[in-house]
């Protein structure tokens, strides 16, 4: 048995990563490793303890406190750290970029320096496409181009990922990194575009559209993320990085029209709002490295967004729990006086 520690894991990603990985790997025991922010659910992962007995912890922790990350390695005996576990949204690193920073850079320090003194078999840090900033058509960056982060959240990743490479480079900790574009999916929290607007759209609310919407995501579907980060941790080459994205891009505006079509809805409900500052305008990946060791995206973006679609509208009771308090506060604090008429 493989010891895997699965940080973030009770994200977005990383939930959906630690059942992908519990299913697919009968010979790994997976313990979840979370600090439960505001998007660390519970909720994300209440069907492992009963399916996968006896493979699955959870563990309440911080990745930015030394002494709970060495103890969970040293007890666990850990051979694999995998690393999801981020400040994750965009606008409240703009609002808020010092926890970015403790989490994204120092907190990434922390599980680098657990995998060099308990000499771990391999660490896998999850990054994003944002770390190249965005880049003009027909332009699509590859893992060795420079790194122009525009946000304090990109700014962080991009500190994570530059940690990851010295100490590669440095002590030969065997390190990978994989550069994910936008993710939809299941469990994804309510302030990423995808789910405001689709939980928006079935209580027939406005969805906010930054600018003029033309910006440009590559949104990947979960799952097809979640393959191509495990053929990476299993297959990749120590000190390398793979970009791992559809290859097919989107403009926002075309997004709500998508989702609205699959609700029925009318695109009357679309509101433009102030745009976000520093915004990117395009992420575009160049994903040739990452096939090379045999992935492929299973779903185009027109399955990707339908069964994301479905998932919202068979689930209500998952995201109006979310839907409450702090998120309500936070929702007047993003939005409020925003409107473009
Ligand atoms: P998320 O915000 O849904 O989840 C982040 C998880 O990390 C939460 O469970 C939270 O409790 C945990 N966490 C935060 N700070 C922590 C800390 N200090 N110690 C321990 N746990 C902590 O994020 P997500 O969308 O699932 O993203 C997961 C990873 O993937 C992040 O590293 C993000 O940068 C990267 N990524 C996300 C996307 C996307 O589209 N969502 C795309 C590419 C890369
Ligand atoms: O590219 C990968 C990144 O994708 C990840 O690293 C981040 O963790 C993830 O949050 C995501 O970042 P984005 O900023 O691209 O995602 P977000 O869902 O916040 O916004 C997607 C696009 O939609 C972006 O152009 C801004 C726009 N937008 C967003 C929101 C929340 C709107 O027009 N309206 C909105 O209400």
């Amino acid at each position: 048995m493989k010891s895997v520690m699965i940080t973030g894991g009770a994200g977005f990603i990383g939930s959906n990563y630690a059942r992908f990985a519990l299913e697919q790997h009968p010979d790994w025991k997976v313990i979840v490793y979370d600090k439960f922010t505001y998007a660390g659910n519970p909720d994300n992962l209440t069907d492992l303890a009963s399916r996968f007995k006896g493979r699955y912890t959870l563990v309440r922790g911080d990745i930015a406190d030394r002494e709970a990350v060495f103890d969970a390695v040293k007890q666990h005996g850990i051979d694999i750290i995998i690393n999801f576990a981020a400040d994750s949204h965009v606008d409240r690193s703009i609002e808020e970029p010092g926890t970015f920073i403790m989490t994204d850079c120092y907190g990434t320090y922390e599980l680098l320096e657990a995998a060099r003194a308990f000499k771990i078999e391999r660490y896998h840090q999850i990054s994003t496409d944002e770390v190249y900033g965005d880049i003009e058509p027909p332009g699509r960056s590859a893992e060795a181009d420079p790194l122009r982060p525009s946000s304090p959240y990109s700014a962080s990743k991009t500190g994570g990922d530059l940690l990851c490479l010295a100490y590669h480079r440095t002590y030969g900790l065997p390190v990978t990194i994989t550069r994910g574009t936008n993710n939809i999916g299941p469990f994804q929290y309510p302030e990423k575009v995808v789910p405001v607007w689709v939980t928006n759209a079935i209580d027939n609310q406005p969805l906010p559209l930054y600018g003029d919407g033309r910006q440009m995501r590559d949104y990947q579907y979960v799952l097809d993320h979640c393959e191509g980060i495990d053929i990476v941790v299993t297959k990749g080459v120590p000190g390398e990085a793979y970009n791992v994205g559809s290859g097919v891009e989107t403009t926002n505006l075309d997004l709500a029209h998508a989702i609205l079509d699959l609700l029925g809805k009318p695109y009357s409900l679309i509101q433009p709002i102030t745009d976000r500052p520093g915004h990117d305008r395009r992420y575009a990946v160049d994903n040739n490295k990452v096939r090379g060791l045999g992935w492929a995206p299973s779903h185009t973006f027109a399955q990707a967004i339908e069964k994301t679609v479905r998932w919202y509208r068979d689930n209500e009771s998952w995201w109006r729990k979310i839907k409450t308090g702090e998120y309500l506060d936070y929702y007047k604090r993003q939005y409020g006086g925003r409107e473009v008429k």
